[in-house]
């Protein structure tokens, strides 16, 4: 069995604004193994992006705790969080937005690298493997994000996502906005560095079918709520709750 390198334990997150309270995550909890990919699927508004948005401390942890590699992360700071974001790369699903549209995607790239201290040429080097690891050529560094494909703009997004060498990507929707055929690209280039380059994955949809097709394993989000946790085919083939047959239902 191999390490685990990820952990949620009894995660909950309870948003409030003035008197209302809401609970989008109910004690959620996951391990990820180096090298695998767990899926989180669910429909919209199940609580989905708050389990992504806790690991990286975009939003703060109500209860509970996030374990990376053995350390306790829930409440880092300081030097302690900028390690934890070496480790924890996300990927969103508009990749556009995530790029500065007054810059060229090879300084949205590099940008991490010159910010560690890395000199302007083995930068420019750098971003130019990344490009081609993520299946781009070099001269994509010199585009702005307007000037490219969405599919070339992921590829784009993957490829700054890797430049501080993480162990785990989240990607949240990440394939979403793009086209079936664009899509299926992509996810082949996650699934080439999971395989290659022994990186793990969150992959965070809505669509049972990738899940089934790229996961060896997932939960079934509703309502903030694990409904059903194991291997993907297992549970297409024989699922238990109400809610995930009517996914199954919905992608067959
Ligand atoms: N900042 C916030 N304040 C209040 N409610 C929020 C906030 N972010 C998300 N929610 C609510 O939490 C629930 C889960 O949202 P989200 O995690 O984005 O779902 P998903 O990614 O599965 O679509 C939704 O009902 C959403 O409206
Ligand atoms: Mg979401």
């Amino acid at each position: 069995m191999s390490e685990t390198i990820l952990k949620a334990e009894h995660l909950k997150k309870i948003f409030t604004s003035g008197k209302k309270t809401f609970m989008a995550v109910e004690d959620v909890s996951f391990e990820l193994k180096r090298g695998q990919c767990l899926g989180i699927v669910g429909e919209s508004g199940s609580g989905k992006s708050t389990i992504a948005k806790m690991i990286t401390h975009l939003v703060d942890v109500t209860e509970g705790n996030v374990m990376l590699m053995g350390r306790d992360i829930t409440n880092a700071k300081g030097k302690e969080l900028r390690r934890a974001y070496q480790d924890i790369q996300m990927v969103f699903q508009m990749p556009m937005e995530s790029f500065d549209p007054r810059r060229t995607l090879g300084d949205g790239i590099g940008e991490s690298l010159r910010n560690i201290g890395m000199s302007r040429s083995e930068t420019k080097r750098k971003v130019e493997e990344l490009l081609v690891r993520c299946g781009l050529t070099p001269e994509f560094a010199e585009r702005y994000p307007h000037q490219v494909s969405g599919g070339q703009c992921q590829r784009a997004a993957i490829a700054r996502a890797l430049a501080v060498k993480p162990s785990i990507l989240i990607c949240d929707e990440a394939t979403s906005a793009l086209d079936v055929t664009v899509q299926k690209q992509v996810l082949e280039l996650l699934l080439e560095l999971k395989e290659k380059e022994g990186l793990s994955f969150l992959l965070i949809c809505h669509d049972l079918a990738l899940v089934q097709a790229f996961c060896d394993e997932v939960l079934v989000l509703y309502q903030g709520k694990v409904v059903e946790q194991g291997i993907p085919d297992e549970i297409i083939n024989h699922p238990t709750e109400d809610y995930t047959k009517i996914l199954v239902e919905s992608v067959l």
